[in-house]
């Protein structure tokens, strides 16, 4: 089995740690924002070189897009709910998801600037991509607001399936299966058109072919009411997760296969804007979170990048 790199996307509960000392790196599992020298550019330019050559041919490649979900419902058939971990990280980054919780669960991250926190009191929320719920359970958990409502999908079916027995599963809960590559999602969804608060897509994009994201992101700005958010994270270029692939597994510039037929794209912060710029939305935030895990026992530095915005679709 593939090394779940996944679950490692969390910040520590209380605060942040910046390495300022280099001799002490190996004193602790992660530091937090750390400097991106020209040296650690260079060589992550040079694994990519390596494992970028496309060597699959195109029937191989057609076959990871047409039967997407197939792998993704594999993947929860063998994994079932024990791979992804609930992300309590969540209302650090984007506590507009319950904006009356307060607990120290919540940590107040001293790079964010409170601009780009929007102050909404959301009563529906959709997340896409939302598999077997590590996300929609917390927020179900800490918005206590009984008027809200949290759709989900996602477009394997186990998934779902995998969701909706799940004792957390509850009434301000709407569960469903949708492939958000589709052209029009108007048959599939429970909501109307301008009407959501809170759109949710977490390591989603990424799974998705490059060259659909802007059709996803439309349809979002679609769906989302005036005023409302997008809340956006994903792995980011050069990520470490990138950096492992071995040559064989490449699909298309920086969009790769997994083992098990499941793939993801590591974006810069310039494509990300592009495809919400594009689209209609306006920036409140995008950042790149820069994380150092150490592995102390083989004493290996691991360098994590993920991209991280809010959008938000203008009111007029
Ligand atoms: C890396 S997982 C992330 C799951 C969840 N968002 C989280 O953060 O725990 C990617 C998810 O996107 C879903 N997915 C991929 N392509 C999709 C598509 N075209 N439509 C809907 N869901 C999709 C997969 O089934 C999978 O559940």
């Amino acid at each position: 089995m593939e090394e779940n790199l996944e679950n490692t996307d969390r910040r520590p509960q209380f605060g942040n740690r910046y390495l300022e000392d280099e001799t002490e790196v190996f004193e602790h599992n992660a530091w937090d924002d750390v400097e991106w020298t020209d040296e650690l550019e260079n060589e992550a330019k040079l694994k990519i070189l390596k494992n970028s050559k496309i060597t699959l041919n195109s029937e191989n490649i057609h076959d990871y897009e047409n039967n997407a979900h197939e792998y993704w419902n594999s993947f929860y058939n063998i994994h079932q709910n024990r791979f992804f971990k609930d992300r309590h990280w969540l209302f650090t980054e984007f506590p507009e998801l319950a904006p009356n919780f307060d607990a120290p669960e919540r940590v107040q991250r001293d790079d964010i600037k409170s601009s780009q926190t929007i102050d909404i009191n959301p009563e529906s929320i959709f997340e896409i991509g939302c598999g077997v719920g590590n996300t929609v359970f917390p927020i179900l958990q800490y918005n206590k607001n009984e008027n809200l409502k949290v759709y989900c999908s996602d477009f394997s079916s186990n998934a779902i399936n995998i969701l909706k027995e799940s004792p957390e599963y509850e009434k301000r809960c709407h569960a469903f299966v949708l492939d958000v590559t589709i052209d029009s999602w108007n048959d599939f969804v429970p909501f109307q058109p301008n009407s959501l608060d809170i759109i949710i897509i977490i390591f989603v994009l990424s799974a998705i072919a490059p060259q659909k994201a802007s059709h996803v992101i439309k349809q979002c700005f679609k769906y989302l009411r005036p005023g409302g958010l997008v809340l956006f994270r994903d792995y980011g270029r050069y990520d470490l997760a990138q950096l492992r692939f071995k040559p064989g597994r490449c699909l298309a510039e920086n969009f790769y296969v997994r083992g098990d037929g499941t793939r993801v794209y590591f974006f810069t912060q310039d494509e990300v804007r592009s495809i919400f710029i594009e689209n209609g939305f306006k920036e409140v935030q995008n950042i790149v979170d820069r994380r150092l895990q150490v592995n102390r026992s083989r004493r290996l530095k691991m360098y994590r990048v993920w991209i991280q915005g809010k959008y938000v679709k203008p009111q007029t």
